[in-house]
């Protein structure tokens, strides 16, 4: 009896009444990957929530008595009640050297099937971009290595460019071709062992791309021996709206820490058309005033602080750079729509694809044939916006550059 008595006294005498703060809230409402959440307090824009099972949200609609979150991964597995916690983290994902030769998806998961990845560092997936006083003028090309548009539009590092044309014009072809090309200029210098070289990482983002062309693009890096250069991120059709939202967001992230860190990126997204019409669906859900053509109002400012971020970094901050290549679909050729003048107006030039028609002769322009260059030029409607930069041609590009504006103009024309 004594021995019990002593028991229990000696576990009161043990007992911790040491309290630990945490904030939990109930979902109220769940329904296309976006929840309605009560009783969180303290909650901070674009802060990480924790749904459980390893399912992570993220904070996007303060509001007095409830906060509406998107979710990224599985929603389907969250029930009206089940409880929701706060984390003190904004949304971050792993960036670094490892991720080079991998497919990632919106939260830097690898989903090629490769194992784990090395990651160097964490950066926020959204980040203020570089400020004016960080920032220098463009003074290096990057080449696409393709003659039009190096003769003619040619692109400096950390500059935006545009490509723009109608579905099927071979927009995607743009941005594989030049990340295939930068591929081929980093082998042949590493090659030469040249001591000043900066090589160009890839990052190829897909943006509501069906997993068949993902594949393809894939494919074609590996044919080429282009994706040991290449993070490829992904948020496929299939994948919700919210992820679909936030990927162009995290492959800038993954962009940013090779310009923080002195080196020199390309980051192509494809494409912000769908970009903009999840954004479009993940605002009508949180119950966000819609706008023009239905999209919201803040479709502007969510393209403008996407390509933003993209810059040519002083000496002073690492002489790094990323440079940009959103691509944007029109329909029937339309630039004047709503979200193509909207990026339109966020970039410094664009190339706009034309007719197929000229497709086939379009691949031989490449190998030099003068009459099939001609109609290549007709085929790239080439849009400088602040003038052409002649400080990022490429040398022995510029005596080519007159003679094929002059072309281009005698074939628009006709
Ligand atoms: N220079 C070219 N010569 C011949 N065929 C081409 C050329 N460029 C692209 N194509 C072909 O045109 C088709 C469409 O190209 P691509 O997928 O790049 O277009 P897209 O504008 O990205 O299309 P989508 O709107 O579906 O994304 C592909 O089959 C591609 O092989
Ligand atoms: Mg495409």
């Amino acid at each position: 009896m004594s021995n019990l008595l002593q028991e229990i006294e000696a576990q009161i005498a043990g007992a911790k009444t040491a309290t630990a703060k945490q904030n939990v809230g109930v979902v109220r409402e769940i329904g296309d990957g976006v929840a309605k959440i009560e009783g969180l307090t303290d909650t901070m824009l674009n802060e990480m929530l924790d749904f459980g099972n390893g399912i992570v949200g993220l904070a996007l609609n303060l509001e007095e008595t409830e906060v509406g979150a998107i979710i990224l991964g599985d929603y389907t597995k969250i029930k009206e009640g089940s409880e929701v916690r706060t984390t003190g983290k904004l949304l971050q994902i792993p960036v670094g050297k490892g991720l080079l030769g991998r497919v990632v998806n919106t939260l830097g998961q690898p989903v090629d099937g490769k194992g784990p990845i090395k990651e160097t560092a964490f950066y926020p997936v959204e980040k203020i971009a570089p400020g004016i006083i960080k920032r220098r003028s463009v003074s290096q090309p990057v080449q696409t290595g393709i003659m039009a548009i190096d003769a003619m539009v040619p692109i400096g590092r950390g500059q935006r460019e545009l490509i723009i044309g109608d579905r099927g014009t071979g927009k995607t072809t743009i941005g594989v071709d030049t990340m295939i090309n930068q591929a081929r200029i980093n082998k042949a210098a590493e090659a030469a062992g040249e001591k000043d070289f900066r090589p160009i990482y890839n990052i190829y983002v897909a943006v509501g791309q069906k997993q068949s062309n993902i594949a393809r693009v894939i494919g074609v890096l590996e044919e080429a021996g282009a994706l040991p250069y290449t993070v490829v991120v992904v948020a496929s059709a299939s994948d919700s709206a919210s992820n679909q939202y936030l990927v162009p967001f995290a492959g800038a992230a993954i962009g940013e820490w090779f310009m923080d860190n002195g080196m020199d990126a390309l980051i192509i997204y494809d494409d912000l058309s769908k970009h903009a019409v999840a954004y479009r669906q993940v605002s009508l859900i949180l119950k966000r005033p819609s706008g023009r053509e239905a999209y919201p109002g803040d479709v502007f400012y969510l393209h403008s602080r996407l390509l933003e971020r993209s810059a040519r970094v002083g000496e002073k901050y690492g002489n790094g750079s990323l440079t940009a290549l959103p691509i944007i679909e029109t329909q029937a050729g339309d630039v004047s729509a709503y979200i193509p003048t909207n990026v339109i107006s966020r970039r410094s030039s664009s190339c706009v694809g034309r007719s197929i028609r000229f497709a086939r002769r379009f691949r031989r322009a490449d190998q030099g044939d003068e009459a099939s260059c001609r109609s290549y030029q007709g085929r790239l409607g080439a849009v400088p916006r602040i003038g052409c930069l002649r400080a990022v041609r490429f040398r022995p590009r510029r005596q080519d550059a007159g003679a094929a504006r002059t072309r281009q103009a005698h074939h628009r024309n006709l």
